[in-house]
């Protein structure tokens, strides 16, 4: 019998959660695949958010794994540390890395899944050739820096592409998209070929954020690449 795809994975980030109870609204979203953590430095993004000490403290009060989002300079220095402290998933810009095949090998060494995002200007096809190196693409669907932005539907095309070529390949990379994800734009970056969704305002401004993971994931289901 043929294997049945995987569930669309939903990732609420928590920059749209209150920082001040970040214990309580961890528990509204356990029914999510990940809980996506953006690490922002001011420097590569013109924005602040938090560092490793507070990623421990979310990976010891989650109810689900860590799915983290580094938008800053030098993650060829940095993004290990988030590995070793229990991230099931580390994320780091290929705009900011070095040697970003590297920097994937020595997070897969330590136990992580091992992901490079891309801003919307950046093209993809660097990356066809080193598929197999990662375990997840990100598509940024906005600016990086900021949530509670529009998504950008020209960034569609791109991420088209390289699920076209990621299937051909018979590559089992996960494609992730950031940005803007809603109920009213979730349809067409799943038609694009995204499986793994990361969305802020749309979980976590809801008044019923289970609900709101649900919705998402059976309009992404529906709306397969
Ligand atoms: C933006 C962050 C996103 C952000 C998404 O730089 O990487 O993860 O939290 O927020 P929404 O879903 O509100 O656009
Ligand atoms: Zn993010």
């Amino acid at each position: 019998m043929p294997e049945l795809p995987a569930a669309p994975r939903i990732n609420p980030s928590i920059l749209a959660a209150d920082f001040a109870n970040m214990q309580a609204d961890l528990a509204r979203i356990a029914t999510a695949d990940y809980v996506h953590v953006d690490v922002m430095d001011n420097h590569f993004v013109p924005n602040l958010t938090f560092g490793p000490q507070m990623v421990e403290r979310v990976q010891a009060t989650s109810p689900i794994p860590l799915d983290v989002h580094l938008m800053i300079a030098d993650p060829d220095r940095w993004a290990p540390g988030y590995a070793e402290l229990g991230a099931a998933s580390v994320t780091f810009h290929l705009e900011a890395a070095t040697e970003p095949v590297a920097l994937a090998r020595r997070l897969r060494a330590i136990g992580a899944r091992a992901g490079v995002a891309v801003k919307p200007a950046t093209p993809v096809e660097g990356l066809y050739d080193i598929l197999d190196d990662f375990d997840q693409i990100l598509v940024m669907t906005v600016e990086p820096g900021f949530g509670g932005q529009s998504f950008m539907p020209e960034t569609m095309p791109k991420l088209r592409r390289l699920a076209d070529e990621a299937r051909r390949r018979g590559s089992a990379v996960w494609l992730q998209v950031d940005g803007g994800i809603a109920a009213s734009t979730i349809e067409q970056a799943a038609e694009a070929g995204a499986d793994t969704f990361v969305a802020g305002s749309a979980v976590f401004g809801a008044a019923d954020p289970e609900a709101a993971i649900a919705g998402l994931r059976a309009t992404a289901a529906q709306h397969r690449h």
